[in-house]
């Protein structure tokens, strides 16, 4: 075996290698041209770029998708420059390509890193199709803020959840083998910290003491890096006053030292340039030098590294050998890509966009994400056989473009079905589906098609509300600071209740929205996040029990927005609240005394618990969980924890439920949360059937950075959960006590 493996590796020569050798013929010019990646949209990217690929100052391209154009940027540099070094070529492939999946805030909420990762691989086949080989994503920023229009590409509040998700997402896209046709490279962003911008305001200040950095918004990262991720990208953010390009800490110590990382680093679009207008710098050189010292090996569409480096290094500001170093990183992602062997893509070799497996995804994706946050007196799921006509009201119930969400640049909106169109299918001469948008945006303050909707719901059996945000309320720079739903839809809502039917919401939003307006009027709420191409028919199953809703919330509900930061796995304070230490404004005594009321962590006008909770979802069936046992009550440092219970169905129909596993360790080197997710398994249940969950736990997955920033488990009273969701369960106890 050793000589055959010997003898395989001298045919493959070593990567290293070949890495070495090539580094040895490359000039200065040509190094920095690798650190160049470079805008290349629109048709006449050829004519723009063919003299920068043949002189070797473009190492990548982005946001080129036709395949024909990016084979003939391929070739020029592979034949027309003196290295023929092939190019990466970047793109935003967030949640699909042309078939696009639910935002990845969607997908979270299925809480299925299987689904997560077919996902991925289906969006990489289809780039790769357009001769896209590097996307950029999994965004894993970790947020509790839905005021920030990004949280619709992240995947939630939890670095445990966003951590599993995102590996899933990194090995679908890379795939079991880099240098596979359908495979593309991978970029965990945007590292680090991005996720905490004050007020949710999209690329405000971050500043997170470096034990919160460490033991939350680090560890996706750090699973991604682990799991083979190829690249990351840097944040825009200030980073407690160094903004993350050009921050050393991040990019050397704990991305290469700690990590030992041997990707690369590229920057975001022009971030190192805008380390001046941080303040960070003087002026571009100054900049591009911060940057490239700190270990961002690419820059994103700036030019600063092309135009400054070269004299940056001849004058000696920066040595040769961290060039050297940066350059060796992006060879060594290209060629593990295969690019030297394969630079061109034949299209031919790939499945068609939209074929029925892709479609399949979305649809699947769809059906999963759906969180089920309310369903009064079991008003869902509705029966074709007992309805003669429904009522579809809303402005998101037949909007093909809408429904896919942000970051969707190639999103094929034709493949779009939407819920009006799935439920006429569905129902078509069974039912009477009459459809009203009633606005002509969600923004719309225009009422005068109001009472035409209220009509139609009186007239009706049931009225369904297609309600939330269009996909340009969420996203890169499109944050809100009030988080109900947009224009006069709470209105709409009242009076479509004022008609006197059954009420079903169906929202579609890139973030959790603040519902308490509107929650009481309604019998039930599905939320869909924006669900992409085949919402639609996912919703229609739903509605109809075709399948029960699965989703559980990857992300918390606050009831106003006032209450934000508001997370599960908060910390337990010196005063927290509890039902009997707080009081509401309107129950205050008038005539009261100056006297402080409770002395805990509460809001007047809020209390302190949120609408909907992090993993909460409801099922059409009924889940209970009993008999929670651990294999030991003590355990040392080392040891594995088998925690498990049992699980019932005990509705009427087979349906999936997400069974999670919470700790709290009580005690800590430093204060540890209330509440942490440790693991979940998602499982089909049939009516009447018990299935026992178990759960692994290693003491090592208990470890956590302390005021030493030393990762480590120390002894004490743990408590355990198992239930279905971060407010219920089953508890336990355990301890971990010193080895002897
Ligand atoms: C954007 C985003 C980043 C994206 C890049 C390329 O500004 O911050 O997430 O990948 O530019 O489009």
């Amino acid at each position: 075996m050793a000589i055959a493996t010997i003898n395989k590796q001298a045919e493959q020569p070593d990567i290293e290698q070949r890495i070495e050798d090539l580094l040895g013929q490359m000039t200065l010019a040509e190094k920095i041209g690798q650190m160049n990646q470079v805008e290349s949209g629109g048709e006449h990217a050829i004519d723009h770029l063919r003299h920068s690929i043949q002189a070797g100052h473009v190492g990548s391209v982005l946001n080129q998708a036709d395949v024909d154009i990016v084979n003939e940027l391929q070739r020029i540099a592979v034949h027309e420059s003196r290295l023929g070094i092939p190019l990466l070529v970047g793109r935003d492939v967030i949640h699909g390509f042309k078939t696009v999946m639910p935002i990845p805030l969607g997908q979270a909420a299925s809480w299925n890193p299987d689904l997560v990762r077919e996902c991925a691989s289906v969006a990489a086949r289809e780039a790769a199709k357009s001769g896209v080989n590097w996307t950029f994503a999994p965004m894993i920023d970790i947020t509790r803020d839905p005021r920030w229009g990004r949280i619709a590409e992240s995947l939630g509040e939890d670095a445990y959840l966003a951590s599993e998700l995102g590996v899933a997402m990194v090995r679908g896209f890379q795939g079991d083998d880099l240098g596979c046709a359908g495979s593309i490279v991978a970029c965990a962003k945007h590292f680090a910290g991005y996720g905490a911008a004050e007020s949710g305001r999209d690329y405000a200040t971050t500043n997170i003491p470096e034990n919160e950095l460490r033991n939350v918004h680090l560890r996706p990262f750090e699973a991604a890096v682990d799991a083979g991720a190829n690249t990351l990208m840097t944040s825009f953010s200030d980073l407690d006053g160094v903004p993350a390009t050009a921050n050393d800490f991040l990019l050397r110590q704990v991305l290469r030292e700690e990590w030992g990382f041997d990707g690369f680093v590229v920057s975001d679009w022009d971030s190192v340039r805008q380390l001046a207008i941080h303040g960070l710098t003087e002026d571009d050189a100054a900049s591009a030098l911060a940057a490239a010292s700190a270990g961002c090996d690419m820059e994103m569409a700036g030019g600063a590294y092309l135009h400054h480096l070269p004299r940056l290094v001849e004058e000696g500001h920066i040595d040769e050998a961290l060039i050297d170093k940066s350059v060796a990183n992006i060879l060594r992602v290209k060629f593990r890509l295969g690019s030297f062997e394969h630079p061109y893509t034949d299209p031919s070799h790939l499945p068609g966009f939209g074929d029925e497996q892709a479609l399949g995804m979305a649809r699947q994706a769809a059906l999963q994400s759906v969180v089920l946050l309310k369903n009064d007196h079991a008003a869902l799921p509705l029966s074709a056989e007992r309805l003669t006509s429904i009522a579809v009201i809303g402005p998101m119930a037949d909007a093909p473009y809408e429904q896919l969400g942000t970051w969707i640049f190639d999103g094929d909106m034709q493949l779009s079905v939407t819920p009006l169109q799935a439920l006429q299918d569905m129902l078509g001469g069974k039912v009477d589906v009459r459809y009203v948008p009633a606005m002509d945006t969600t923004r719309s303050r225009q009422s005068d098609a109001f009472d035409e909707a209220a009509a139609i719901a009186g007239d009706s059996d049931v009225a369904v509300m297609f309600l939330g945000e269009e996909s340009i309320l969420s996203g890169e720079a499109h944050s809100r600071a009030d988080i109900n739903l947009p224009g006069d839809q709470a209105e709409l809502v009242r009076r479509v209740r004022a008609a006197g039917k059954p009420v079903i919401a169906v929202i579609m939003a890139g973030r959790p929205l603040t519902l308490s307006n509107i929650v009481d009027q309604v019998d039930a709420i599905l939320f869909a996040w924006h669900p992409g191409s085949m919402g639609g028919p996912a919703i229609a199953d739903l509605l109809f029990g075709i399948e029960s809703p699965s989703g559980k919330l990857p992300v918390t509900f606050p009831r106003m927005v006032g209450q934000i930061p508001i997370y599960y796995n908060q910390k337990n304070t010196g005063k927290p609240p509890s039902p009997e230490t707080i009081i509401h404004i309107d129950d205050i005594d008038p005539k009261a005394s100056q006297t402080s009321h409770g002395l805990t962590a509460f809001h007047l006008d809020a209390g302190y618990t949120p609408l909907f909770a992090f993993g909460h979802g409801l099922s059409y069936a009924r889940f209970e969980y009993q008999n929670l046992r651990t294999n030991a009550s003590e355990i040392r440092p080392g040891d594995t924890l088998q925690v498990s219970a049992e699980l019932t169905n005990t509705g009427e129909v087979p349906a999936e439920e997400v069974a999670q596993l919470y700790v709290r360790d009580l005690v800590g080197n430093v204060t540890r949360p209330v509440k942490e997710l440790k693991g979940f398994k998602r499982l089909r249940l049939d009516p009447g059937q018990t299935i026992v969950v178990e759960f692994s736990l290693h003491t090592d997955e208990l470890a956590f950075y302390d005021r030493n920033m030393q990762l480590v488990t120390e002894p004490g009273e743990f408590h355990a959960w198992i239930g279905g969701s971060s407010e219920t369960g089953l508890r336990t106890e355990f301890r971990i006590v010193d080895s002897d």
